[in-house]
Order: C-alpha cells, then sequence, then structure tokens
C-alpha cells in the first residue's frame, strides 16, 4: 500500500522546483493532488492524478475557489502544503523598498495564512488532516540580505506553531519544513553563485539538495508517519543549521 492512498492534497506553487516535486510524489504514492500555482507547469504534469489549478495564494478569493472546488469533486481535504514563496528584491532591511515588501508579505505570509484559514475548518470538522507550511533556514538564522524573506519566513515559523496549538484537540497537525539551498529557480538563477557558494561552505555536506529530496521530508509530514509530530519545524539543510558558520 501506498503511503497517501485516497488522500486528497494541495500543494501550492507547484509548477516550481520543490512545489512540483512533492506534487508528483505525493501522486505517486497515491494521492489525488490539486497542484495549484499562478503560472501554468511547463512541461504539464504527466500523472493523471495532479490536477493542476491556477490559484494565487495571495487571493481569499482564489482560495474560496480553489476550496469549493475540491470538496464539490473530492469532499473532502487531507493534506495542505503551503509551498508557494518569492524572494522578492532579497535587499538588506536597510534598502528595502515598500513594494517588495508588501508583495513578499502577501505571497509568504498571507498566502499561508489565508489557506490554512480556508482549510483548516473542514479538516478540523473532519478530525483529520496534515498541514505542511515551507518555511526556510532563514525563518531560524539570518544572513545580511532578504530582509523581507527572512520576516515571512520567520513568521510562518511561528504561525505554524499557533496553528497547531489551535488544531491539535481536533486531530490536525499543522509542522513547518525548513529547506537550505535547493537546486531550483531562485538559487540557481537568480541567486549570485558567490552566495550560494557561502552558504554551502557553512554546511555540513556542502552541497545543494534536489528539491526531491525536500518532497520525501514533506510526504513523511503528510503522511500518517509522523502522526505523533504537530508544532514542530523538519530542518533539511544539509546540516547548515547544526555547522551555524
Ligand atoms: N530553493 C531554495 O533554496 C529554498 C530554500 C528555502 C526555502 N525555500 C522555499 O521553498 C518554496 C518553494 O521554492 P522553490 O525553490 O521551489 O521556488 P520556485 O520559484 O521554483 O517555485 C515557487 C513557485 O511559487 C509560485 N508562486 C509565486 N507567487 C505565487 C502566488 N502568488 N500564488 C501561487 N503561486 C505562486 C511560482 O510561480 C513558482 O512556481 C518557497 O516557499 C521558498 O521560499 C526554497
Amino acid at each position: 500500500m501506498s503511503r497517501l492512498d485516497g488522500k486528497i492534497a494541495i500543494v501550492t506553487g507547484a509548477s516550481g522546483g520543490i512545489g512540483r516535486a512533492t506534487a508528483e510524489t505525493f501522486a505517486e504514492e497515491g494521492a489525488i493532488v490539486y497542484a495549484t500555482d499562478v503560472t501554468e507547469p511547463s512541461p504539464g504534469f504527466a500523472d493523471a492524478r495532479i490536477r493542476f489549478f491556477k490559484h494565487d495564494v495571495a487571493s481569499a478569493e482564489a482560495w474560496d475557489q480553489l476550496v469549493v472546488e475540491a470538496i464539490a469533486r473530492c469532499g473532502r481535504i487531507d493534506i495542505l502544503v503551503n509551498n508557494a514563496g518569492i524572494g522578492g528584491s532579497m535587499a538588506p532591511v536597510t534598502d528595502e523598498n515598500l513594494e517588495s515588501w508588501d508583495r513578499v508579505i502577501a505571497v509568504n505570509l498571507t498566502g499561508p495564512f489565508l489557506g490554512m484559514r480556508a482549510v483548516l475548518p473542514h479538516m478540523r470538522e473532519r478530525k483529520t488532516g496534515s498541514v505542511i507550511n515551507v518555511s526556510s533556514i532563514w525563518g531560524n538564522a539570518a544572513v545580511a540580505f532578504g530582509a523581507a524573506y527572512h520576516a515571512t519566513k520567520g513568521a510562518v515559523r511561528q504561525l505554524t506553531k499557533h496553528a497547531a496549538v489551535v488544531c491539535g484537540p481536533d486531530n490536525v497537525r499543522v509542522n513547518s519544513v525548513h529547506p537550505g539551498v535547493v537546486a531550483t529557480p531562485p538559487v540557481l538563477v537568480a541567486q549570485s553563485p558567490e552566495a550560494t557558494s557561502v552558504i554551502l561552505g557553512a554546511s555540513a555536506l556542502g552541497r545543494m539538495a534536489q528539491p526531491v529530496e525536500l518532497a520525501r521530508a514533506m510526504l513523511f509530514l503528510a503522511s500518517d508517519d509522523s502522526g505523533f509530530m504537530t508544532g514542530s519545524e523538519l530542518v533539511v539543510d544539509g546540516g547548515y543549521l547544526a555547522k551555524g558558520s
């Protein structure tokens, strides 16, 4: 038996590196997956268990439409992965511009809030569910760039713990995942190779993760294998936080 047989999952930001790998891994493990993003996946998903749904996580209306659709077609939602995220200007706090700040807050923080507000009532009613919020090592530690990114990822870490406390009595679990450097466009295209190599040099394994290595951590949190975990932060960072310098 597969680990997510018959489960209904939503994965946001699923046209990107980590989200796509997560949607595909969940489908391989037997889930029906609503793979959502503001941009179409390219190439499209090959697995018929994955349904693409165009969806801006910063829009409350878009969340309502997604939840209505998933409940109408599948009857329930078992797993929510709030994965969509952006870096914005990645400027330090002294140079950050308000427009970029507001957009990063809207996508990285308001997005997971709206997602949980839309989905958790259904999970609580059914007394089962797993929510995974994608934070970052920059939710735990800091470097000298990415003020808004740090602010949102730290807030997501703490919002996760709050939601876990609220929903624990209803057997709904809420955890965060904290990736280190992952081989996806924000790192491979947007981040300077110098910054990447400094971070990798400060990690125990000294290499980037592949997106599927994050997807497997999400699979663990989504499945019953992690049944006694809630409010926790799963660090998947090649030992960056352990080494610390
Ligand atoms: N790549 C890394 O090294 C790394 C490290 C730590 C944390 N993360 C986090 O992992 C998550 C996924 O990142 P990734 O590396 O796969 O990036 P990515 O850019 O490959 O994927 C992110 C996806 O989110 C989508 N998106 C952006 N704004 C959206 C919106 N408003 N609504 C819906 N979708 C939207 C994008 O279109 C994109 O497909 C993000 O939350 C990111 O902050 C990534």
